[in-house]
C-alpha cells in the first residue's frame, strides 16, 4: 500500500465528497442555464481530481482551460509569493470563467489569480473552491461556490499532496502525527 492508513486520520470520505460535488455542480448548472459555454480554469497541480469530478456533476456545455501556480515556501506552509509557472492556454475576453481550487488558505493565490484574470477582461469571473480553511484568511477573497470549511489542519489526498506525494489518495485526510504517512 503505499500510504499507511493508521497515519492518517479520515476528514472527508469518498461518499462525503461525491455527494457534496454532485451539489455543487447542481448548482453551477441551475447558475449558467441562461448563458452556458463557461471556460472551468482549474489551477494545477492540486485541483485536478476535483476538476474531474465537477466537470463531469455540471450538465452545461462547457471547457476547461489549466494554469499552474506555485507559492513560494515549504511544504507545508505557504509564502503568499505566488508565481504563475504555467498560463492558460486561449484568452477569456468576454466569456464566463470559473475557477477551479483545491483550498482556499490564506487566500493570497486566489486574490493573485482574481486580480490576474481580471486584467484579461472576462465577461464574469466565478470561483469554486472545494476547501475552505477560513481560520487562517490574510486577504478576503469572495468564493461562490465553496465544497467544505475545514479547520485549520494541514490536508492531503484528493489532489493535495503531502510533499508532492499522496495526491492520489480518494478521500481527504490529515496526518496523524504531522509526519509523512507513507512508508
Ligand atoms: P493560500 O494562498 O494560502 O490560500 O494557499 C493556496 C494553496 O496552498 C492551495 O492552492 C494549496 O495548493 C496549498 N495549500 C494550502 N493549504 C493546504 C493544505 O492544507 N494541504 C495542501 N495544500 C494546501
Ligand atoms: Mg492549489
Amino acid at each position: 500500500m503505499f500510504y499507511d492508513p493508521k497515519k492518517i486520520e479520515v476528514l472527508l470520505d469518498e461518499e462525503t465528497l461525491s455527494k457534496r460535488i454532485h451539489e455543487l455542480g447542481a448548482q453551477i448548472t441551475a447558475d449558467y442555464a441562461e448563458n452556458p459555454d463557461i471556460i472551468l480554469i482549474a489551477v494545477l497541480k492540486g485541483s485536478y481530481v476535483f476538476l474531474a469530478d465537477l466537470a463531469r456533476a455540471i450538465d452545461l456545455p462547457l471547457s476547461i482551460d489549466f494554469l499552474g501556480l506555485s507559492s513560494y515556501g515549504s511544504s507545508t506552509k505557504s509564502s503568499g509569493v505566488v508565481r504563475m509557472t504555467q498560463d492558460l492556454s486561449k484568452p477569456i475576453k468576454d466569456r464566463d470563467i470559473v475557477i477551479v481550487e483545491d483550498i482556499v488558505d490564506t487566500g493570497l493565490t486566489m486574490k493573485y489569480l482574481l486580480d490576474n484574470l481580471q486584467t484579461r477582461q472576462p465577461r464574469s469571473i466565478k470561483v469554486a473552491s472545494l476547501l475552505h480553511k477560513p481560520a487562517r484568511a490574510q486577504v478576503e477573497v469572495p468564493i461562490d461556490y465553496v465544497g467544505f470549511v475545514i479547520p485549520d489542519r494541514f490536508v492531503i489526498g484528493y489532489g493535495l499532496d503531502f510533499d508532492q506525494r499522496l495526491r492520489n489518495l480518494p478521500f481527504i485526510g490529515v496526518s496523524v502525527d504531522g509526519g509523512p504517512p507513507y512508508p
